[in-house]
């Protein structure tokens, strides 16, 4: 059958208002781009004309500024699930204009598949490639495309010729059974493939072929700064401790690893410490920092849903497939986040927070517990699983003004019964083991600022320092109230709460 090239404009007309819309990629990574940014020209002139247009938006996770940017500016989206790292997406959310159901990124496709969210409308996949068979070759990331293709009734492929066909082989697309027919996934090393290197569609389901080339709207990294490089080298300087112990086997394990610079920075330090063995990473989004690695010999495969590169780094591996493609997979993202296969693999999770608590709580998402700054991301598909579970973030924010060690955390992601070890440039906590008052002694001493440490000492005092988890309710929050107040939590007047 022959496949029907028409363009982004004639594409996006096909897409009502109301319609629910899934999306491949997983970060900028692998997503559509094209048929988006046209959408947005639709809802526009139709809101101009005093008619509704809005459609929902179910993805693998974060997307790209002609997505979710354009998108959002030109209010045209309902309802979106999951994680999103966009500002104007991040605004709309927080002025209440759309609702967002911020998931692990695990359940996504399954929680469609469920019948959790509604039916699935359209699909639109961008590919590499696209055969008259109905063969679609993704590009950069495994996202939900497998679940999307199945569902949707009408496919559009967005043919970007930015992602060579030579690329072809890098995907493992795998998905499981629902329960109760479900089995393990086989995956027993990072490096495992179960599936296919494609996705295979009813042909006739493919409603258009856009021909695209256009660049994944990857972001650029910060350099290291001394913070991060601290970070960085204290997560080395734990994970080579634990591994002389023989906490870590010798061979090493699976790692994971968290996004942004914070992320990056930790693992160029990984990289350089050569106490720590060459590794495998089990992952959802690669980075560049893990690609120089590759390259190094120092990490051996990298099992990832996505590349989150920056595109010179991403054309770099495309010019070199020979080399990256045996060390190199991607996965579907219910396939590289699934806590069985995790938890069996014994993967190291590292990730980042914006506050903890004494307790070791952990807020990824909230800013002072109301406005969403991203979303939870795969950090919580990780952490119930991993073998070690670590969270990282320098110990202040805004020039001193915030401290991320706070008496009670004003939103929580990771409870601190899935929370081993909190890591900020001042030290390491290793909550392995301890009773929470054990835990408070060790956050406040070894990761909170100095500016800070004081403070959480004086609130504890408010405590009756002897429950279980001691907590002055009526001051948990009394950091965050004078950052509201005044605009800096070191102003905080613990005398008030007695
Ligand atoms: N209160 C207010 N703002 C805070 C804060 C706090 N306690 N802690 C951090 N911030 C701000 C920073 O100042 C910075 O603001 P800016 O963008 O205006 O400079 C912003 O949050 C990002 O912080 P940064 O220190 O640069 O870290 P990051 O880029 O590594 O992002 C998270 C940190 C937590 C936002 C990010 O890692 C995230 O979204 N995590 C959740 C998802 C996840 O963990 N996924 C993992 C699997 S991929």
């Amino acid at each position: 059958m022959a496949l029907n090239y028409i363009s982004a404009a004639e594409a996006a007309s096909l897409i009502k208002d109301g319609y629910n819309i899934g999306l491949s990629g997983f970060t900028p990574a692998g997503t559509a781009k094209a048929v988006t940014a046209e959408l947005a020209k639709i809802a526009e002139s139709e809101h101009s004309k005093g008619n509704s247009f809005q459609v929902s938006i179910f993805t693998g996770a974060s997307t790209g500024e002609s997505c979710d940017g354009i998108l959002s500016r030109a209010k045209a989206i309902r309802y979106r699930a999951p994680y999103t790292t966009n500002t104007d997406f991040r605004k709309a959310v927080n002025n209440g204009e759309i609702a967002y159901n911020d998931i692990h990124l695990s359940q996504m496709a399954q929680e469609i598949r469920y019948g959790f969210m509604g039916k699935i409308d359209i699909a639109i996949i961008e590919a590499c490639e696209v055969t008259p068979d109905g063969k679609i070759y993704l590009t950069a990331a495994g996202g939900i495309s497998p679940t999307l293709c199945r569902l949707a009734p009408q496919i559009i492929v967005e043919l970007n010729a930015a992602h060579p066909k030579h690329s072809i082989g890098l995907h493992d697309v795998y998905e499981p059974k629902d329960p109760p027919y479900r089995r393990e996934i086989p995956i027993y090393k990072s490096s495992d493939r179960i599936g296919t290197t494609y996705i295979q569609v009813d042909p006739k389901k493919i409603v258009g072929v856009v021909e695209t080339d256009w660049k994944d709207e990857a972001r650029d990294f910060a350099e290291a700064d001394p913070i991060t490089e601290r970070i960085g080298q204290n997560v080395a300087d734990f994970l080579s401790a634990d591994l002389k112990r023989g906490i870590i086997p010798s061979t090493f394990l699976p790692l994971q690893s968290g996004v942004g610079n914070i992320a990056n920075a930790v693992l160029a330090a990984l990289g350089r410490d050569k106490s720590i063995p060459a590794f495998e990473m089990y992952t959802e989004v690669l980075q560049n920092a893990v690609i120089g690695l590759i390259r190094e010999g120092r990490v051996k495969f990298g099992s990832t849903c996505s590349l989150t590169l920056t595109n010179d780094c991403l054309q770099s591996i495309y010019d070199d497939m020979d080399f990256f493609r045996d060390k190199l997979v991607l996965r579907p993202s219910e396939i590289s986040n699934n806590p069985e296969v995790i938890r069996r693999l014994g993967v190291i999770s590292m990730n980042t927070a914006i506050e903890a608590d004494i307790y070791g709580n952990i807020n990824s998402t909230h800013i002072s517990g109301n406005k969403m700054m991203n979303g939870i991301g795969g950090s919580g598909d990780f952490t119930r699983g991993a073998y070690i579970s670590i969270f990282s973030c320098p110990s202040e924010a805004k020039a001193g003004k915030i401290s991320s060690i706070v008496p009670m955390v004003s939103h929580v992601d990771h409870s601190e019964h899935s929370v081993n070890v909190v890591i900020t440039e001042q030290g390491i906590a290793d909550l392995r083991g301890k009773s929470p008052k054990e835990r408070a002694q060790a956050i406040i001493e070894n990761c909170a600022h100095p500016d800070y440490k004081n403070i959480l000492w004086d609130y504890l005092k408010l405590t009756d320092g002897k429950s279980q988890t001691p907590q002055a309710l009526q001051a948990a929050f009394g950091m965050h109230v004078e950052l509201a107040k005044s605009g800096d939590m070191r102003n905080v007047n613990w005398g008030q709460y007695m």
